[in-house]
């Protein structure tokens, strides 16, 4: 297919509906809506034409452009009406029996070269063409809302599509200025199914006790450089969206334990705690304005302790800033000292039993973050008060904040970042999207600060293996274990962003 204008009908105007419209209409192409509710593709038009007539106002669209591109937007009475479409693309309600029957009407009126493709975010693309007489035209178009925002599109082709129809739809979405990738049509396809190990890693961390949802969030933000933390983010998308999502994901990978949904999500579900379109979530809401609850308070001076400091290759920074804070540091873990450990992958009730060291006295530095802003401190089950708030004071010295987290292997950061990392690995194995492919697609599709490929080669693909074991091995828990991709490239000293086949 060329790039010239083209003829295309979407399916469906909703949320998602109405901006593909706005994305087509946008790069020129001739647009034909229908939905099936009455009334709905006109209260589309008119929300796509407020849209475009705010960006004439603010001098991004030329007034005369905004005239042709509504005059391009064609609402219709009924199917048929799509007669002449180059491409439809369907955005009605999720469900797979009601995306067969439309696939199935389409074919009896479109022409037998016209493209179809499902914005399905959940099904399997080959079962929705399985209706289909040409299935081979059939293909998963999965935007992110808000379309024209989130410039990304994956391409999902189905078993039976021809490849000449995947090639046609990146033509056809980059000429809108929106970057594609093609992922395999497997459960979440590349961009949702990477977004599972932050929300499962942080439902996990705070179902064991380690932290509660809203400093998770703030470890997330403040010390790994993410726009929002896993509850922040599940409140703007909504729990009853996210849950479903996190559920079927893990069903359709066979009750893959890395998938595991969290079994705090449906009382909060029946609760009707879905986040901001319901004005409370994990956090309360007054109108749209998160209330961000108060940050647990600074303990009280108490008597300086002194300070051993343990191994580790950011000893000489944590010296520096407990020497800056007027610590009193010891060169032997002697009884009054508070010991301070800056372990990876462990907790540190190992850690401090491995290396001999008096728990009631240990505490643990998170060595994984930016220490500028937040600052993590754990503390084994028995930790002493005194051993805590004395290492808590000399970090809380210079202005940063402090978290105390509960005794956890990988603290917080280090568990999420482990699990985001793996997950991308395993979807490289997988062959789900090309290696070159992932970092970028969800660097733009989840917003994160990084892609996690390239995020694990920052840590060390090695370093991420050595977190992952040591957590599997701790917890037993099989959802820790690392994905082949990760062990091979550790192993040989590879780039885990390098495809080798
Ligand atoms: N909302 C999101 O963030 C998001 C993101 C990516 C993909 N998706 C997917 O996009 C699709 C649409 O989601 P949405 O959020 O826009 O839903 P929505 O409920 O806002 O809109 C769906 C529209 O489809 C219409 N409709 C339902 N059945 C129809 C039929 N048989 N024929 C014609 N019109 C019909 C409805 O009247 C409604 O206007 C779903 O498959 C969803 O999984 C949604």
């Amino acid at each position: 297919m060329d790039t010239t204008p083209k003829i295309i009908g979407v399916v469906g105007a909703g949320v998602m509906g109405r901006g593909i419209v706005q994305l087509f209409a946008q790069a020129g192409h001739q647009v034909r809506m229908f939905d099936a509710r009455a009334g709905a593709s006109a209260e589309a038009k008119v929300i796509v034409t407020g849209l475009l007539e705010r960006l004439v106002a603010k001098n991004v669209l030329k007034a005369e452009t905004l005239a042709a591109q509504i005059e391009n937007m064609r609402i219709c009475g009924g199917l048929p009406e799509l007669a002449g479409c180059d491409v439809v693309v369907e955005a009605i309600v999720e469900d797979l029996g009601a995306k067969q029957s439309l696939f199935h009407e389409l074919e009896e009126v479109v022409a037998g070269e016209t493209i179809l493709a499902s914005n399905t975010s959940s099904l399997t693309v080959s079962a929705i063409a399985a209706l289909c007489k040409k299935p081979e035209r059939v293909a998963g178009l999965h935007f992110f809302n808000p379309v024209p925002l989130m410039k990304i599109a994956e391409i999902i082709p189905g078993i039976r599509t021809a490849p000449s129809v995947v090639d046609a739809l990146r033509l056809l979405i980059e000429a809108t200025g929106h970057k594609t990738v093609t992922a395999s049509d497997q459960p979440g396809f590349l961009i949702n199914h990477a977004g599972r190990g932050l929300y499962s890693e942080g439902f996990r961390i705070v179902e064991e006790q380690v932290a509660d949802f809203a400093a998770v969030d703030r470890i997330m933000r403040d010390c790994c450089g993410f726009r929002m933390g896993p509850f922040e983010l599940m409140d703007l998308t909504g729990l009853d969206v996210s849950g479903k999502v996190m559920q079927s994901i893990f069903e359709q990978f066979q009750q893959e334990p890395r998938y595991r949904p969290s079994s705090l999500v449906p009382a909060r579900l029946a609760a009707g705690l879905f986040g901001r379109k319901t004005g409370e979530g994990f956090y309360t809401y007054s109108g749209t304005q998160k209330i961000e609850p108060d940050e647990p308070a600074m303990p009280a001076a108490s008597e300086k302790t002194p300070i051993w400091i343990g191994e580790g290759e950011r000893r000489t920074e944590l010296l520096h800033i407990f020497q800056q804070a007027g610590a009193q540091i010891v060169a032997q873990p002697d009884a009054a000292a508070a010991l301070v450990l800056m372990p990876w992958g462990e907790d540190i009730t190992t850690a401090a039993l491995r290396l001999g060291l008096d728990a009631s006295a240990a505490v643990g530095v998170d060595p994984l973050l930016h220490w500028d802003k937040r600052r993590v401190l754990m503390t084994s089950p028995i930790t002493s008060a005194l051993a805590r708030d004395g290492v808590h004071a000399l970090l809380a010295a210079g202005g940063a904040k402090v978290e105390v987290i509960a005794d956890s292997p990988g603290f917080v950061s280090q568990r999420v970042i482990a699990m985001i990392v793996n997950i991308a690995c395993e979807i490289a194995q997988r062959g789900i999207a090309r290696a070159a492919e992932i970092d970028p697609a969800i660097r733009i599709g989840l917003g994160y600060p990084a892609g996690p490929l390239e995020l694990g080669d920052k840590i060390g693909a090695g370093r991420i293996l050595h977190i992952l074991e040591t957590i599997e091995s701790i917890t037993g828990d099989p959802r820790y274990r690392p994905s082949l991709w990760l062990r091979r490239r550790a192993m040989l000293g590879l780039s885990l962003q390098r495809e080798t086949r």
